[in-house]
């Protein structure tokens, strides 16, 4: 692997545009810190709401803003679907993504620029650089897995098959076409009031890799290596190289630096908290930064961590229960667990999770924080709520076996069980093992002569990008 810091730039400049929310914004910008690193010369073209700090960044990445945003109307709802969608619309409509990377494209120095590396979901920022003949590579932020079956083909298929619109006595069922799926593993269109927009994203995903000139994928060999063969083989005939970058937040070494890219600030009293607590006896719990649960979910966890007995730090991110901004503890919760538990609103993860004190995360299986907590050898409790995390979690417990899903509906005294279960008992102790070998190999991958350092140095260096 290249190293390189803050040299002159060599080869090429790249624009990288984000979508700009926590779990596509992060991998993108550890993306652009890796080619940084690399010598290329990046550009980041971000919306100037939920836009990155460059304050966090190698003073040597350059950041420029658009004032696109998401009307407020949508912004308003629970919608990602529908706030894609807009971002996008708003895009075309103003014409700001096409009106900056035509000026970057006009500056006569040095580097020239070479292409835009985008978010698979912002097909307006494809639709500008294709406008001006610039070539794009797309970010996919999740899994392969999840590539492969976030693709309208695939959903003609499984509607063609039968397997959708899912019904009460097809839930369980096998997908045969996509092991180890079960019906209730997938997003099911038909759940949604606006079934359009679904279809809508689907096929425009479809596009944006078939438009592209290579996929990049936020995964590793060692994890997916059967769907990334499929993926080659699925993408060799149209000519689109995929290249397995992952986990992209390891991917810059920690001599290089790596970013910090929560949008939020991180309540870092809980690495204090941490200190004072057994090895490996903290079940350490978070859902992200978008979904929600409901009051009675809420409730059922609360009581869950209560009876476990065991020591936990759980994230209340403001908004996380439906309808409320700052979620109240249930009366008498905070002195059942005194000594034990902590609550906070949003954690330094990625330092939690590397935390000798913690030995299990509850989980909504983002992917971001899959791959974070499997750097980390941290075995999971995961309870998926919607998209990409369904089927995550049924690789986590099936295929990874690295972790317990937590399916149906949240009742206290399943969740007592399922966390003794992980953090104690003899399958608790396999999970850990288990966990603890993906974690060597996810280093391995990371080595630099490792598959993701390679793949980076594969299209950075290639003939095609003459990025270097
Ligand atoms: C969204 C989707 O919900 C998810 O399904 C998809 O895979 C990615 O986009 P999000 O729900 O936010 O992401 O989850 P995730 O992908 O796990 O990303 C969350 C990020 O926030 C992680 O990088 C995590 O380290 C960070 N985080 C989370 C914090 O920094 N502090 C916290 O307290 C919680």
């Amino acid at each position: 692997m290249a190293g390189g810091g803050d040299g002159p730039a060599r080869g090429a400049r790249v624009v990288l545009c984000p979508l700009p929310f926590q779990g596509h914004l992060s991998p993108m910008l550890h993306l652009a810190e890796a080619l940084h690193a690399r010598g290329v010369a990046v550009t980041v073209l971000h919306t100037a709401f939920n836009a990155p700090d460059p304050a966090h960044h190698p003073a040597g990445l350059a950041f420029v803003a658009v004032p696109d945003v998401i009307p407020e109307a949508v912004a308003a709802t629970n919608n990602g679907i529908a706030k894609i969608l807009a971002l996008n619309a708003a895009m075309e409509a103003s014409g700001h993504v096409r009106d900056a990377l035509a000026s970057l494209l006009a500056e006569e120095r040095e580097p020239r620029l070479a292409c835009l590396i985008f978010d698979s979901t912002l097909s307006a920022a494809q639709n500008a650089a294709a406008g001006l003949g610039l070539p794009t590579l797309v970010l996919q932020t999740g899994s392969a897995a999840c590539f492969r079956l976030f693709r309208s083909d695939t959903y003609d298929m499984l509607h063609d098959r039968g397997y959708l619109p899912a019904t009460e006595s097809n839930l369980h069922m096998p997908v045969e076409e996509l092991p180890p799926l079960q019906v209730r593993d997938l997003f099911d269109p038909s759940k949604l009031p606006n079934k359009e927009i679904v279809h809508k994203i689907l096929s425009r995903a479809t596009e944006t890799t078939t438009n592209s000139s290579g996929a990049i994928l936020n995964t590793f060999e060692a994890l997916e290596s059967h769907e990334l063969a499929m993926i080659r083989d699925e993408l060799a005939h149209k000519g689109i190289p995929p290249f397995a970058v992952g986990p992209l937040h390891k991917l810059v070494t920690s001599n290089d630096g790596g970013a910090e890219t929560s949008l939020l600030n991180q309540d870092r009293s809980c690495i204090e908290w941490l200190d004072t607590q057994a090895p490996g006896s903290v079940l350490y719990v978070s859902f992200g930064s978008v979904v929600h649960v409901t009051q009675d979910e809420f409730m059922e966890m609360a009581w869950g961590l209560v009876n476990s007995s065991k020591p936990f730090l759980w994230v209340v991110r403001r908004g996380l229960v439906l309808g409320v901004d700052k979620q109240e503890l249930p009366d008498g919760f905070m002195s059942a667990v005194e000594g034990r538990g902590k609550v906070i609103e949003w954690a330094p993860q990625q330092e939690v999770l590397a935390h000798p004190a913690v030995g299990g995360f509850w989980t909504h299986n983002g992917w971001n924080s899959t791959l974070e907590s499997i750097y980390e050898g941290v075995p999971m409790l995961s309870r998926p709520i919607f998209g990409d995390q369904l089927p995550t979690g049924r690789y986590v417990r099936d295929i990874w076996r690295i972790g317990i899903l937590l399916e149906g509906v949240l009742e206290r005294g399943e969740v007592e069980k399922a966390i003794k279960k992980l953090m104690d008992e003899d399958e608790g102790v396999e999970i850990r093992r288990r966990a603890k070998d993906l974690k060597e190999k996810v280093r391995m991958c990371l080595d630099s002569s490792g598959s993701s350092q390679q793949a980076v140095d594969k299209h950075t260096y290639s003939d095609k990008f003459h990025l270097y």
